[in-house]
């Protein structure tokens, strides 16, 4: 068979990396199966998107692209529309949407392949079980995501992840590794370990394990370049595991540890297990022990009740702790969960001005952070070539900064070289190859 022939693909994925890695496992179903992939939905025979559902907006914007694609299928374009993810898991998107093919949750891909199956043979006049096509196996980008748990059992009362994903579940070390190894072998030089709540890796399994044990199991694996691992809730972030970290080199000092709000009651509201005292104090521990350390944290305005002077208190931590970069966003009441029984009443209005204030200060901050780089080298993981300017090259320093530079010589995505900075944004460093090695470079 030849690829005109073929049925195509367009995965569309909305959210968290949670659902990008779960994107990859469709992609290699589909692969599997023979189909290609379309460079654009309308082009597609098959579509599937991984739905969100943790905050409003992204769930707009797939009931709009929800619409469109109806449209594709009324039109004889799209065949099989699939839905996955967290927003079949709140809402009844199959019985709502009859021209949608299948619907499925939002547990581990595998789980879903046999549905998937019925309705590419119903619909795409296909044979059943997986054709191995060599060819068109989908190669793993540098930087690939690792899943080690699903679901969460901090229950933050915003938060609607428990509700959708379940408790946690962690994964076998074993099955952590031979999914690392095998994201290697395809190219990938970088492993990202993926949990809603990381720290809190392997306590729920019948034989324990951490997230140092699973941060080990990949650390020798051949090909691996750098290791990271997502996302830290501050209440789980102890000594014991910074120590342990100090024997896995090839893991970055990053920590990505949202802090949600700068004050106790709001905190406590929030469910969050911490206050604003225990959060610097976590954040100082790290810095103590990577004084290196690139730190992101995530950000709410608008909690239901937070006063002026409650929010005063979140601006003020952002200036206390001062991250690398922070994720914020506007409240949005989510189905189900408890805050959602507490009223939505912080006017919109109200909200982005808050928010408004918080991306200016993040934004000096990180600025005033990227400028005291100037003059430093970084190891930099090459990412990608800028193909309309030869020379020009992006990655990313361990410490998470996208690293802008130029080179006279010719690297490769995966390549580890030192970079000289020269100047600073608040969102990049830019900088031009260094010959001088800072230490020595894998
Ligand atoms: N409204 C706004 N932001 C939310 N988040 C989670 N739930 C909500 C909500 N209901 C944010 C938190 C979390 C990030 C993934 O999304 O900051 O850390
Ligand atoms: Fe949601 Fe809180 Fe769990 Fe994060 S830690 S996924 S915000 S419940």
């Amino acid at each position: 068979m030849n690829d005109v022939a073929r049925p195509t693909y367009f995965i569309k994925v909305f959210g968290c990396q949670m659902n990008k890695f779960d994107a990859s496992e469709f992609e290699r179903f589909f692969t599997e199966r023979g189909l290609v992939p379309a460079p654009a939905p309308e082009q597609a025979d098959v579509v599937h998107v991984l739905t969100c559902c943790v905050r409003q907006k992204a769930e707009d914007k797939f009931f709009s692209l929800l619409g469109a694609l109806r449209k594709h299928k009324l039109s004889g374009g799209v065949k099989v529309i699939g839905v996955s993810g967290c927003i079949p898991e709140l809402r009844d998107v199959g019985g709502d949407h009859a021209f949608v093919d299948y619907v499925i949750g939002s547990g581990a891909p595998e789980k879903y392949y046999d549905q998937i199956e019925a309705a590419l043979i119903k619909n795409l006049d296909m044979k059943t079980g997986a054709e191995p096509v060599a060819l068109h196996m989908p190669q793993s980008g540098i930087s690939e995501f690792v899943t080690v748990m699903r679901g969460c059992t901090n229950y933050c009362t915003y938060c609607v992840v428990p509700a959708v994903r379940g408790p946690e579940q962690s994964r076998s070390v074993t099955a952590i590794r031979a999914d690392a190894r095998r994201r290697l072998q395809a190219g990938a030089k970088e492993i990202i370990l993926l949990g809603q709540n990381a720290l809190a890796y392997g306590m729920d399994l019948t034989r324990p394990a951490t997230l140092l044990d699973a941060l080990s199991a990949v650390h020798d694996l051949p090909g691996l370049r750098r290791v990271r691992f997502v996302t830290s809730h501050p209440a789980w972030v102890t000594e014991e595991f910074l120590h342990g970290l100090k024997f896995l080199p090839l893991v970055c000092a990053y920590f990505h540890i949202p802090f949600q709000a700068g004050d106790n009651e709001t905190l406590k509201r929030m469910n969050r297990k911490y206050t604003v005292e225990e959060y610097i104090e976590k954040i100082a521990m790290i810095r103590r022990l990577f004084p290196e350390a690139g730190i992101s944290a995530d950000v709410i305005v608008g909690f239901p009740g937070e006063t002026d002077a409650q929010f005063q208190g979140t601006v003020r931590l952002m200036k206390r702790v001062v991250v690398n970069q922070a994720y914020m966003f506007k409240y949005s009441p989510r189905p189900g969960t408890p805050a959602e029984r507490w009223g939505d009443d912080v006017p919109q209005k109200t909200k982005e001005e808050r928010l408004a204030v918080l991306i200016d200060t993040q934004r000096e901050i990180s600025l005033r952070l990227n400028r005291a780089q100037i003059e430093s080298t970084m190891e930099v993981m090459v990412d990608t070539a800028d193909h309309m300017e030869p020379g020009r090259y992006k990655g990313r320093t361990r410490c998470n900064r996208v690293a802008d530079f130029t080179s006279t010589k010719k690297h490769n995505p995966g390549d580890i070289v030192s970079v000289l900075i020269d100047k600073a944004t608040p969102h990049a460093l830019i900088g031009r190859l260094s010959t001088r090695h800072k230490r020595s470079l894998l």
